[in-house]
């Protein structure tokens, strides 16, 4: 699915979040709190766009990912950036190789995000840092009847003028609202490698930004 939307991603998100993924990409860099000299994994990384953003901390930032559409289209629109392609169910990297692991609306399409976390702690160093930026459940009652409105309706007429997949962001819609909210996806991440887990709400719960630190 992801070879299939690779082409035109970038600016469907664009489009898509009416340019607040910028200010979500941001948020995510200062969440982890990097230093130059750190080393940062972003798994799921696409295109690279979200690796882009972490690099302009000084830190050295690695992104891995299935998709070899998703990696060829990152190669081709940010020669700069490393890329390279993984599995996030079996990185080849070893024990506590990073700083910090960041993952950027990939963990809701992976298919076992549980053992996904567990990945990311075995790769990170005791005291290192965790953030995850995925859609979650906006928290005011009618802001969220209006965003599911907008999701479930003009999301996939919108993508299908601009996306290279417009069957893609059916599913986009659809997985969103399958996602656990902020409190269950901070027990997930807790049960499964790591502590100190909080979370901050990004556009009223559209996204959060769960952060933790590896044990
Ligand atoms: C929505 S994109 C996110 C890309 C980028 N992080 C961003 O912020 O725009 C989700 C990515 O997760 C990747 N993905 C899904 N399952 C994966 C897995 N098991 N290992 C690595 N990447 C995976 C997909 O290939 C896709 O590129």
């Amino acid at each position: 699915m992801f070879d299939g939307v690779a082409r035109r991603y970038d600016l469907t998100n664009t489009v898509l979040s009416f340019g607040q993924d910028r200010g979500w990409r941001r948020a995510t860099r200062l969440a982890l709190d990097l230093a130059p000299g750190d080393r940062v994994l972003d798994l799921g990384a696409g295109t690279g766009v979200s690796t882009a953003e972490l690099a302009r901390s000084g830190a050295y930032a690695v992104g891995a990912d299935l998709s070899l559409g998703m990696l060829r289209a990152g190669h081709a629109s940010r020669p700069a950036v490393p890329l390279l392609a993984a599995d996030a169910l079996r990185l080849p990297f070893p024990d506590a190789a990073f700083d910090a692991v960041t993952i950027s609306f990939a963990l809701r399409n992976i298919v076992d995000p549980d053992a996904a976390l567990r990945e990311m702690a075995r790769v990170t160093k005791p005291g290192g840092r965790l953030v995850v930026c995925e859609f979650s459940h906006p928290t005011w009652a009618p802001f969220r009847v209006a965003y599911l409105n907008y999701l479930m309706r003009a999301l996939p007429e919108v993508a299908r003028r601009v996306a290279s997949n417009p069957d893609a962001y059916v599913y986009l819609a659809e997985s969103i609202q399958a996602w656990p909210d902020q409190a269950g996806l901070a027990a997930r991440v807790a049960g499964n490698g790591w502590g100190s887990v909080a979370w901050r709400n990004l556009t009223g719960g559209i996204v959060a930004l769960h952060r933790a630190v590896r044990p």
